[in-house]
């Protein structure tokens, strides 16, 4: 039963509205003042409050303007005397629903009430829609519904829309980028930049003044000032990828933005005050990079505010068909195909795979397997043997160590630079196309050759 409180001085009033709206079903208080009015308020919730303007202790719009701050679900509506109009525009601006005029009739109130309960059902009904459409949104491109990531899911939906500082970890290509977007999406600071920076693939030296800027002649060759990351995100969001590749300087002075959110550019000593939010991801595991004296142990704290850990793919493995079907979706659309699935086989042998490069890779493979594909369906046989649990072609790249050891950072770093340019080489140096290879992301491809001075000979062109 909807509850309703009536306010008036007058208790003949009183006695006749409680009457009238008693006989049409509703339940009913009264008060004869307006400070009492607002004890009613703040004990009990009301579906609509009838309120007269002028009431002894506290008057009417006092206690018009303590229910729609305080009880905003709760409707008002306005009882006027003749030659108060004035007051009820003013009330009506203030958030009343309506007024009704004394003397009182009771059909009048009758329709004034179910019109203002009717129009806070619909306006329910439509924050409801609303929510579900953006729930929808929120999640579109976002598939799985495995019990660890749903647990992702509520996680995100509940540290959107604030200011936290959110440290997403997981291994490489479970979604954690596309983490830092649902969140960035949907919070409040949508319309404002989100900035995406690899703190892995950028050299150190030009890290500083690509997060800070740079003030002109900060450094040889700082022929302009130019505005650091930071900046162009402020009022939104900074993303810094693989944060547990920043070198140990730069973890302190992003430190101090974390605490203050002041900083200066290079070269420069004006302070410059920011409102960004961060978001932060690795795939290293930060408490041991912590433990070996690699990752300032104060600043983990403060990136470690909210943690997401992202599930690999192998131990969400309900996700896999849907992953399946959704890339399967997407590609056909951009082939122009109709690959209808994998045959059972197929899925049986996809399910069994470990996955090491997560949902990258899974979409990786359902790309190339469409555009490979001439059948509706794709088969086991034209599932690559790597996985089918054969030993894939990478390790059985034969590594040795030459007796007098060698430098383990230099010789990956090596490593590395080799299979980024065979990757190239075999694909025409089209970088989309090696980073599919690699199953890396295509920017951190691109800074990585950057980082390593890799570019193409001129013979490859
Ligand atoms: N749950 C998911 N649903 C749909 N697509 C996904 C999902 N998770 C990841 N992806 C897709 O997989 C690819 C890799 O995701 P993303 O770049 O976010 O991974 P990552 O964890 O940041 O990887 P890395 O550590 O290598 O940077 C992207 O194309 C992304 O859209
Ligand atoms: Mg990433």
């Amino acid at each position: 039963m909807e509850k309703i409180l009536i306010v008036d001085d007058d208790p003949e009033i009183l006695n006749v509205i409680a009457d009238i709206l008693r006989e049409a079903g509703y339940e009913v208080d009264k008060a004869e003042d307006g400070r009492k009015a607002i004890r009613c308020v703040e004990d009990d919730f009301y579906d609509l409050v009838i309120t007269d303007l002028n009431l002894p202790q506290v008057d009417g719009m006092k206690v018009l303007q303590y229910v729609v701050d305080q009880s905003p679900e709760t409707m008002c509506v306005i009882l006027t005397g003749y030659g108060t109009i004035k007051g009820s525009v003013e009330a009506i601006k203030m958030g009343a629903f309506d007024y009704i005029t004394k003397p009182v009739k009771s059909d009048e109130i009758l329709i004034v009430v179910e019109k203002a309960l009717k129009f806070r059902q619909l306006e329910r009904e439509n924050t409801l829609l609303k929510q579900q459409l953006r729930k929808k949104y929120r999640f579109e491109n976002f598939v799985g519904d495995s019990g660890p990531i749903q647990k992702v899911f509520e996680l995100i939906e509940r540290v959107a829309d604030t200011d936290s500082t959110v440290l997403i970890t997981g291994e490489s290509g479970t979604g954690k980028e596309l983490i830092a977007k649902a969140i960035h999406y949907n919070s409040h600071r949508q319309d404002n930049p989100m900035v995406v920076i690899n703190c892995g693939a950028i050299p150190e030296e030009l890290l500083e003044s690509e997060l800070f800027g740079h003030e002109k002649g900060a450094f040889t060759g700082a022929h302009k000032m130019r505005v650091g990351r930071f900046e162009l995100a402020n009022g939104g969001t900074i993303f810094l990828d693989e944060i547990g590749d920043m070198s140990p300087n730069l973890q302190v002075k992003l430190l101090r933005v974390l605490q203050e959110q002041k900083f200066e550019r290079v070269g420069g000593t004006r302070t410059l005050e920011i409102d960004v939010r961060i978001l932060a991801a690795t795939n290293k595991n930060l408490i041991s990079a912590v433990n070996r004296g690699r990752f300032r142990q104060d600043l983990f704290y403060r990136l470690n505010v909210i943690p997401i850990r992202v599930p690999p793919l192998r131990h969400r493995k309900p996700d896999i068909p849907l992953l399946l079907d959704f890339f399967i979706k997407k590609f056909n659309k951009q082939n122009r195909k109709r690959i209808t699935g994998f045959s059972q086989e197929g899925l049986d042998c996809l399910m069994e795979y470990r996955w090491p490069g997560n949902v990258r890779e899974l979409e990786n493979l359902v790309e190339r397997l469409i555009i490979l594909s001439n059948g509706d369906q794709i088969e086991l046989e034209d599932v690559p043997d790597s996985i089918k649990g054969k030993p894939s072609n990478v390790e059985s790249i034969e590594v040795k160590i030459p007796k007098d050891g060698i430098v383990f950072d230099q010789a990956v770093e090596e490593y590395e630079k080799k299979l980024i340019l065979q990757a190239l080489a075999e694909t025409n140096w089209v970088k989309t196309k090696a980073a599919k290879l690699l199953n890396i992301n295509r920017t951190t491809l691109i800074e990585k050759m950057k980082k390593k001075n890799l570019c193409k000979p001129a013979a490859a062109s």
